[in-house]
């Protein structure tokens, strides 16, 4: 069995994962101080900063442009993710961040074939149930990762679209090839493909909330 995670209190960044900028006067030990700076910090001239036109705008895309997202996005992206609630702030999830273009294509066949998972930013959000605290049962705890990965991957997806970038939700995927592909244990959740779009579309359109909204009293 492969061990994921061997956190070592001495280093605050993954492997080959640094955010651009980080705070002068940056200590790792006061709660939120990246955080806050990454999500504050000016990321580009077209980050659209209210939230209910980032949604009205969000529309799924699946084919991008070849050009690199900058690594200031990305921070953002992932920093959206991480103010996400999370079960009892357990945090029951996990980023993989796919850098590698070998495993990026890797990825497709795992995918059902969707050539577009070959996108400029590829993050595999994995359950953790084990990080989920509770002395309840597994099958909550289970339950509880599921959410908090997939509340994180929402919270990218808009983050995304708010900095002009586009992307489509991955739920296709064999999960143990998946797994295989990025070396761990844990169980993806859902993928997140990421990157410039070709066209912008015209949102989907929805159901009427006659169908959507059931009333109770
Ligand atoms: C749980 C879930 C699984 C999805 N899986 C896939 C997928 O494997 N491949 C894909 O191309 N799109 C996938 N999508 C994207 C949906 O097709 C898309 O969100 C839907 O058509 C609505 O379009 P919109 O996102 O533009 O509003 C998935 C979306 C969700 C929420």
């Amino acid at each position: 069995m492969r061990v994921d995670f061997e956190p070592d209190d001495n280093v605050v960044f993954p492997k080959e994962y640094t955010p651009e900028e980080s705070p002068d006067d940056f200590d790792p030990g006061l709660p939120n101080q990246l955080l806050d700076f990454v999500l504050r910090s000016e990321a580009s001239k077209v980050v659209d900063t209210d939230i209910f036109s980032v949604m009205s705008k969000r529309r799924s895309t699946r084919k991008f442009q070849q050009k690199p997202v900058e690594t200031k996005k990305i921070d953002k992206i992932i920093a959206a993710a991480d103010t996400a609630p999370t079960a009892g702030n357990f945090q029951g999830f996990e980023i993989f961040y796919i850098k590698s273009p070998e495993k990026k294509k890797l990825l497709v066949p795992a995918c059902n074939k969707q050539p577009y998972v070959d996108a400029p930013v590829v993050l595999v959000f994995c359950k953790n149930p084990s990080r989920v605290k509770f002395d309840f049962p597994e099958d909550i705890l289970k339950k509880f990762a599921i959410q908090d990965a997939t509340l994180a991957a929402g919270y990218s997806q808009l983050a995304a679209q708010a900095l002009g970038l586009s992307s489509i939700w991955i739920g296709m995927f064999d999960e143990q090839k998946v797994m295989e592909i990025i070396g761990t244990d844990l169980v993806p959740s859902s993928i997140l493909c990421i990157g410039y779009p070709l066209q912008t579309k015209f949102p989907k359109p929805r159901r009427n909330l006659q169908e959507l909204v059931h009333v109770s009293w």
